[in-house]
């Protein structure tokens, strides 16, 4: 294995014909009016770039000005810039979660500090466990792997004089009503930066579109981080399509849609008898013992190794919430 901190779900099914319950992305092609979007964005790909008008989408979403946007590559792109933004002393990344801003960190030469969040907790959040002197403090919600959604209350806790406060809300779209974001507090929240996709929730992660949010002179401080047109005229594109009242109106059936098939997964997997933590994500982080990761793969079904996610080990592993009949294929090799 490459380095554990670079391993993502994407690798578990790159090799060989497994049923997917790796990579949490929205199952199927996205929705027509993306695609009508995606297409007719070719007609314009013989000028640079101009992100102005999905950011200005993107801020009236959420209520925000257009001036705390910024248009990026992915969430991805958005953990290389915060890693770049200033000389941290003390950035810490609060664990277990996506392990790209901890990578991100450590290739712009910091040395990271972990803070751990304990399976006897439920892996909440306990802002008080992170270090005072902390002046960027990376948190996922919900988080992935745990599917935890940290009440929006926890995260305002750990906003410090002096300190950025990175939330990871690429999961965001798929929580009914989206409780708990913190991507529309009027007038943006000194210190607090929100990061979104549209990989998950649409099912696009070969566009590479997503956006942060903050106050204007930290989105321009990420703005002057970033290679200039790193974002495309498709990821812009489709973020701006991504912010109509329709496409609003889908994200949230699909938010109930996920629901439903996390909802069916966990009480399957508490009637096998299997530990499963609590939370609010289109996936399930549960307790299957060791070995299991590997049965299932020679079974051809694809589930997320855990073991490469700091505070987790090799008994964990985190399961898509996918419609019934697929759940129902990974049930049957479960005891
Ligand atoms: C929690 C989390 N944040 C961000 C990302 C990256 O998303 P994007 O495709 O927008 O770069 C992922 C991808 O797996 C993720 O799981």
């Amino acid at each position: 294995m490459t380095d554990p901190l670079r391993h993502h779900g994407d690798v578990e099914v790159r090799d060989g014909d497994l049923l997917d319950l790796a990579v949490n992305v929205f199952p199927g092609p996205p929705p027509a009016w993306l695609r009508t979007a995606l297409m007719d964005a070719l007609d314009r790909v013989g000028a640079y770039p101009d992100p102005a008008r999905a950011e200005a989408a993107a801020a009236a979403h959420h209520g925000r000005e257009p001036a705390e946007v910024l248009a990026t590559a992915g969430a991805a792109e958005a953990f290389g810039l915060l890693a770049r933004l200033r000389p941290w002393r003390r950035p810490v990344v609060v664990h277990p979660q996506f392990t790209e801003p901890h990578a991100a960190l450590e290739q712009a030469g910091h040395d990271v500090t972990t803070v751990i969040c304990r399976a006897t907790d439920g892996f909440a959040l306990d802002p008080g466990a992170v270090l005072e002197d902390a002046d960027l403090v990376v948190v996922g919600n919900p988080t992935n792997p745990t599917g935890v959604l940290h009440p929006a209350d926890a995260v305002r806790r750990l906003l410090r004089p002096g300190r950025l406060v990175v939330v990871d809300e690429a999961f965001m779209d798929a929580v009914p009503d989206e409780a708990e974001s913190l991507a529309g507090e009027e007038g943006g929240v000194e210190g607090l930066v929100v990061l979104r996709s549209l990989t998950k929730h649409w099912g696009v992660p070969g566009v590479r579109a997503g956006y942060l949010l903050g106050r204007p002179a930290v989105a321009d401080g990420l703005r002057r981080e970033q290679t200039p047109w790193s974002v495309s005229t498709q990821a812009l594109a489709a973020i701006q399509a991504c912010c109509t009242d329709e496409a609003r109106a889908e994200a949230a059936e699909r938010a109930a849609t996920l629901t439903g098939w996390r909802a069916h997964l966990v009480a399957a997997l508490d009637e096998a008898g299997i530990e499963v933590v609590p939370g609010a994500a289109p996936f399930v982080l549960a307790r299957v013992g060791a070995g299991t990761h590997a049965r299932l793969r020679a079974a051809g079904v694809a589930v997320r190794r855990c073991d490469t996610f700091p505070g987790l080990d090799d008994t964990w592993v985190r399961i898509a919430a996918r419609p019934p009949e697929t759940t129902a294929r990974l049930l049957a090799h479960l005891p």
